[in-house]
């Protein structure tokens, strides 16, 4: 089945450079959100996105006009009905994604493929929860969404071949990479990935380095792109909390477990970049180590 007609859930961080990439494509692009100024908000990110493109000379003007065109917001769920596929973006919570698979299953036809984006939560448990598992998948894009090549394309022990086989096709047409994983916590990226991130925030805790130095010493020492408290910042703390929360309880192993001043800082409103503060402080013109987290290693 080709797939043409897209709903994405959720037009936040990762949703609407999701509906983005998508509509970027030329396929027909609905993306839902709760209310109008979140749409409005998601909505003007992916202009924002698209005009710097063109100022920069990514994309053509005409391209973006096209882009636009081919993605509408709303916040009907009746208005996702004749989609091909879904793909679910919504906020990292078991009972909110099955809530809303649960309607939309009986909203849109058997044939539907339904994916969710989820960062750590079982897709089998979402699977179950409505009547087409056999039609469900995972597929976990990387943020930001518009410049990250990979798509972790997921399947549970229920999905069939053909759903997997047109999924996989799916993401070629936005011009990623598809790589095939099976339903575990954490697929491959993550599930190396968050042990390394927790263990540079224990490494803070325990006076190894200071923000500024653990970042500098995985960039120049490992050839990363950014540092590992950086790249927590850009994530989301409250996210990296919840999904190493629930690594801990698929796994049970120290090396998942949320570290303290993580859980502090996320009570305490440091989500990271999205809030102006995190591990580094982003009211200036560049981000400022927030040194005062940790007794030592200043
Ligand atoms: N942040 C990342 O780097 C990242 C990377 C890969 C995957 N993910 C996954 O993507 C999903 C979304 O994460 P995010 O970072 O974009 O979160 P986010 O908080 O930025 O966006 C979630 C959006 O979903 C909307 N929403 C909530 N309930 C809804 C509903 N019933 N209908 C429509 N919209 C609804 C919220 O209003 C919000 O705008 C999560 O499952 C997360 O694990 C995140």
């Amino acid at each position: 089945m080709a797939i043409t007609k897209v709903g994405v859930l959720g037009c936040g961080l990762m949703g609407s450079g999701i509906a983005q990439v998508c509509a970027q494509a030329g396929h027909q692009t609905v993306v839902l959100e709760v209310d109008q100024k979140l749409l409005d908000k998601g909505l003007a990110s992916i202009d924002k996105f698209l005009r710097g493109g063109v100022e920069r000379g990514k994309l053509t003007a005409a391209e973006r006009e096209r882009t636009l065109g081919n993605l509408k917001g709303t916040t009907r769920l009746e208005d996702l009905a004749d989609r091909d596929l879904i793909i679910e973006a919504v906020v990292e919570n078991r009972d909110a994604k099955i809530e809303i698979f649960r309607k939309l299953d009986t909203i849109c036809p058997p044939q539907t493929i339904f994916a969710s984006n989820t960062s750590s939560l079982c897709i089998t448990e979402l699977a179950a929860a409505t009547r087409r598992p056999a039609r469900f998948l995972g597929l976990h894009f990387f943020n930001p969404v518009p410049l990250m090549k990979l798509v972790e394309v997921a399947r549970t022990i229920l999905t069939e071949e053909t759903a997997f086989e047109d999924a996989l096709a799916f993401v070629g047409t936005l011009q990623k990479t598809a790589i095939r994983t099976s339903d575990k916590t954490g697929f491959i990226v993550n599930r190396l990935l968050v042990p390394y991130i927790l263990d540079a925030v224990r490494a803070l805790e325990e006076g190894v380095g200071s923000i500024r130095d653990i970042d500098e010493a995985m960039k120049l020492g490992c050839g990363y792109p950014m540092g590992p408290l950086t790249l927590l910042d850009l994530v989301g703390l409250d996210t990296t909390y919840h999904i190493a929360n629930v690594f801990f309880d698929e796994f049970r192993e120290r090396r998942f477990a949320c570290p303290a001043l993580l859980r502090r800082m996320v009570l305490a409103g440091f989500h990271g970049r999205k809030s102006g503060k995190g591990f580094y402080d982003y009211g200036g013109a560049t981000p400022v180590p927030n040194d005062f987290l940790v007794g030592g290693a200043r």
